[in-house]
């Protein structure tokens, strides 16, 4: 359904992103694991162009695009099948979860207004937020803040939800709601690719575990094939440190 294809991208002289790949099926679920500044955020920013890559191509169902050089059309045709989660919710402090999701609804989709308020409150419903659609970001928690995002990334029906560290600005009490909503929304049959450093939602939920270091993709596998038997001692490195645990994985 997705694929990326030889992802690259450099800032300035330093190579960020040196030729990643990566397929995605409907339903699927991909975590993509890797430590600071491996470029995860890089990579999921040029799948919907919030990034243009140096070089590249992807395919989604029937559109054959170039990252790099795109026109407006396939851009906004890519947008219009993606959402995106980000790490700091990006939400508009003047407005309200309400009015946050009907934002894009109705100035990038060109949704009416009174149908895009109807999509919006039923995203706000799936996310457990039904009785906040009048409150700012400033009266709403953490979770609740990103749960608004997730609302907003959802709202137009998107084939593919990319989500960016959704959890890792929130405090630990807080992390277990945001985590649920991803669950279910796995559960319902949604495709996404999720950077998280959330092992347990990786072993539970993924479909595809896939482990980037310094730009590439150094090994992929089932949650089972990354956590009990990693192949790569990068891979192993990233898990003993993460974990915490002294694992004795046999290489
Ligand atoms: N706009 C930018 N200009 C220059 N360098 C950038 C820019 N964005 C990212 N980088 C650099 O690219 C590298 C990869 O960054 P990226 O944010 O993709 O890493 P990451 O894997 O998401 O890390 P983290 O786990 O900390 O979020 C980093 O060295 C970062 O400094
Ligand atoms: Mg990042």
């Amino acid at each position: 359904m997705l694929k990326l294809h030889n992802v690259h991208k450099s800032y300035g002289n330093n190579e960020i992103l040196k030729g990643v790949d990566l397929e995605i099926k409907k339903g699927d679920i991909i975590v993509i694991l890797g430590p600071s500044g491996s470029g995860k955020t890089t990579f999921l920013r040029t799948i919907n162009y919030l990034e243009r890559a140096d070089q590249g191509t992807v395919d989604f169902d029937d559109i054959h695009a170039d990252l790099k050089s795109a026109s407006k059309k396939e851009v906004s045709e890519i947008r219009r099948r993606t959402g995106f989660v980000f790490q700091n919710y990006n939400l508009f402090a003047n407005k309200t979860a309400l009015e946050n999701v009907t934002e894009g609804l109705i100035v990038a989709r060109k949704i009416p207004k009174a149908q895009a308020i109807e999509t919006a409150k039923k995203a706000l419903e799936r996310v457990g937020l039904g009785d906040r659609c009048g409150y700012y970001p400033s009266q709403l928690s953490g979770g609740q803040q990103q749960r608004v995002g997730i609302a907003r990334a959802i709202a137009a029906n998107p084939e593919v939800i990319l989500f960016d560290e959704p959890t890792s600005a929130l405090d630990p009490e807080l992390v277990g709601e945001v985590l649920n909503v991803m669950k279910d929304l796995a559960k319902e049959g949604a495709t996404m690719i999720v950077v998280t450093h959330e092992m347990s939602f990786a072993q539970q939920a993924a479909t595809e575990v896939v482990y980037m270091e310094g730009g590439v993709v150094v090994e992929k596998g089932s949650p089972q094939e990354i956590f009990s038997h990693p192949k790569d001692e990068k891979t192993v490195r990233f898990l003993k440190r993460i974990l915490r645990q002294d694992f004795d994985y046999a290489i």
